[in-house]
């Protein structure tokens, strides 16, 4: 009896152990395998030194504050289900006749958010306040603005009402529309809707519909529909159809490569959240600078806007809380972006990771996985419609530890180029696969701020070669989000780190071959000294303007450099441009600080008028309209 008792306890206690060991075992295989020392511990956490992975569950995510209201006697009723959420809702109609770059027109009134929950009062929007006539059609669009009870504001939202009481909403355009990937032949529209639908873009006549829809994690439908077969440089009217809604825009398609006829394009960086509340932070994003930035923009008659970077605040551990900032960031440029494409690049901003508590401030931060569904940057390519031409992953590169196997973040919409007319711009990730706890990269693993990795420097220097090959393209931008030389609040990180050559990306383990320096040396010998075509460096991360040229004296190491040296062939221009609303940072003195001939902390937007072979820079204060400076960059 006593012996079968004894065996029964052994094997439960062998079963048990073995059901711990799968249980790990799976947990383990879950982990990429390019980061190390990060594993399970016994009871099933995922640790790094003992350090659990945080579990934060913010309430300011875009599933609790995008919610879809519901209809009422009076108008719309908002329950946020959270009884602890104090705040006010502001809210507006939209005109029925609405202007070109459609705004909310902001109501007299507004409705108090107690214990989670908020009515408005649409039936009180009547008469000489009804611009939208829905007491004659019973339709409305009503923008609305969530804040705290701090009065810090949390969302802009729009939807559309049906009714005249009681009221209900209706099928809505929540995001968008937006023109993107806009090219000599085809352009891509993109809009998001509260509810299923089968909507559709009319142009010149012709439907268009996507075959592919995709619906997120809040059952909102994401609608990407591609309008092709178009005639270069001409303008087009489009309407999007949705039930029985419609809303037209136009768009301007690019002329053929290489007519050399003028055009203006834009660029700046960095509009995360800044200090003086109000809507220099609309939760994440520099929402009152970055709109200054769009509207001189398109008043200026840009062809494109390119923003590298730094958009929002990010660095969340919680996807539907940078989903929240992307919102606010995208929902603020909307009206302009309903006729020019804005093309993003990644910043560090970006950053959505997974955070080891170890009691410090930030904990110790790595990019999010599973890469394919939960990375930074398959969050922004959700978010963000780019062109799909760059590198695939760091995979099948010297260090992948797997080959065959899937073990890198993707690429796809965050490193890609475009063309218009005799112009290209190539857009760079050197925040890809970011670890963003530099002194722990060593340990975790993980790519350290500013560093271009193996496949996507093959992927520059193959692009590069085939725009020189090009006759139709006479001048390259490269785009990166970190300059290779900082001015003014990154000496410490970016391409330098204050001289040290130790800073590196360490795969499973193992530290890579070069360092940022002799990597920054490698990613200039190919846009400065193997082509003549690319005429600037567009960086951001420091906030504030710089325009650097650099030449074969300017001073670019530091002392006691060991690694080869290279020879700058050409000058050549790095402008930093990060001054869309993030926190400023004044000037530091480095090595080649001689070189720089403009500094200024103003707000500033970059314009490049390309005429043939002349390129112009106009910058200007879009808050003051102050002109900063205008230099003549090619001739
Ligand atoms: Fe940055």
């Amino acid at each position: 009896m006593k012996k079968h008792f004894l065996i029964i306890c052994f094997l439960s206690i062998y079963l048990i152990i073995n059901a711990q060991t799968e249980a790990k075992h799976q947990i383990y295989k879950q982990i990429p395998i390019v980061y190390s020392n990060i594993i399970p511990d016994d009871s099933g956490n995922i640790v790094f030194n003992n350090a659990k992975l945080s579990n934060l569950n913010p309430f300011y995510i875009l599933g609790n504050i995008r919610i879809n209201p519901k209809g009422s006697e009076k108008g719309i009723v908002f329950d946020f289900q959270n009884t602890d959420f104090k705040g006010t809702i502001y809210y507006g109609l939209l005109s029925k006749e609405p202007p070109k770059y459609p705004q909310t027109v902001f109501f007299n009134s507004n409705s108090p958010i107690r214990k989670g929950k908020a009515e408005i009062n649409i039936a009180e929007l009547k008469g000489r306040y009804d611009i939208a006539g829905w007491e004659e059609t019973g339709k409305a669009k009503l923008g609305y603005r969530i804040t705290n009870y701090y009065g810090k504001i949390i969302y802009d939202g729009k939807i559309n009402i049906e009714g005249t009481g009681p009221f209900k909403t209706g099928l809505s355009i929540i995001e968008g529309p937006f023109v993107n990937r806009v090219s000599e032949h085809s352009v891509h529209i993109s809009f998001i809707t509260n509810e299923p639908c089968s909507p559709y873009v009319e142009v010149n006549g012709k439907e268009y519909r996507s075959p592919n829809k995709m619906m997120n994690m809040k059952g909102e439908l994401i609608h990407e529909i591609k309008i092709d077969h178009l005639s270069p440089a001409t303008k087009y009217k489009y309407t999007v159809h949705f039930g029985d809604n419609k809303e037209s825009h136009a768009f301007l398609t690019s002329p053929l490569t290489g007519t050399r006829k003028p055009f203006v394009f834009a660029f700046t960086s960095d509009s995360r959240a800044g200090q003086g509340g109000g809507e220099r932070d609309i939760y994440g994003t520099n929402a009152y600078v970055m709109k200054k930035m769009a509207a001189l923009a398109l008043k200026k008659e840009v062809a494109f806007f390119q923003f590298t970077g730094d958009m929002i605040d990010g660095y969340s551990s919680s996807i539907s809380e940078t989903n929240l900032q992307y919102a606010n960031w995208k929902r603020n440029v909307e009206p302009f972006w309903h006729y020019i494409p804005f093309n993003i690049g990644m910043g560090n901003h970006e950053a959505l990771v997974n955070i080891f508590d170890d009691g410090t401030k930030y904990g110790v931060q790595v990019d999010k996985w599973p890469f394919t569904t939960s990375s930074a940057e398959r969050i922004f390519a959700d978010n963000f419609v780019n062109p799909t031409n760059g590198p695939v992953s760091e995979d099948d590169s010297d260090y992948d530890p797997k080959p065959n196997q899937q073990d890198f973040p993707s690429y796809d919409e965050n490193v890609f180029y475009y063309t218009y007319d005799n112009v290209a711009m190539v857009v760079l990730n050197s925040n890809y696969w970011y670890a963003p706890s530099t002194s722990s990269i060593r340990e975790t693993g993980g790519n350290p701020h500013g560093y271009i990795m193996d496949n996507q420097l093959k992927w520059l220097k193959e692009t590069i070669e085939n725009f020189d090959k090009n006759s139709n393209i006479d001048h390259v931008f490269v785009t990166i989000h970190t300059p290779a030389f900082p001015n003014g609040g990154h000496a410490g990180d970016d391409m330098w780190y204050n001289g040290s050559n130790s800073v590196r990306p360490t795969v499973a383990g193992q530290p890579v071959e070069k360092g940022i320096i002799q990597r920054r040396d490698e990613f200039l010998n190919i846009v400065i000294n193997k082509s003549d075509k690319v005429v600037a460096l567009l960086c951001g991360d420091e906030h504030n303007y710089s325009r650097l040229k650099l030449t074969k004296k300017t001073e670019i190491y530091p002392e006691n450099y060991f690694w080869k040296k290279i020879k700058i062939s050409r000058p050549f221009w790095q402008i930093t441009n990060g001054s869309a609303g993030a926190p400023y940072y004044g000037q530091q003195q480095l090595p080649w600080s001689e070189s720089v001939e403009k500094f200024s902390t103003q707000y500033a937007l970059m314009l490049f008028y390309v005429d043939g072979n002349k390129i112009t820079l106009k910058v200007i204060n879009p808050d003051t309209l102050e002109d900063i400076e205008e230099v003549i960059i090619k001739e």
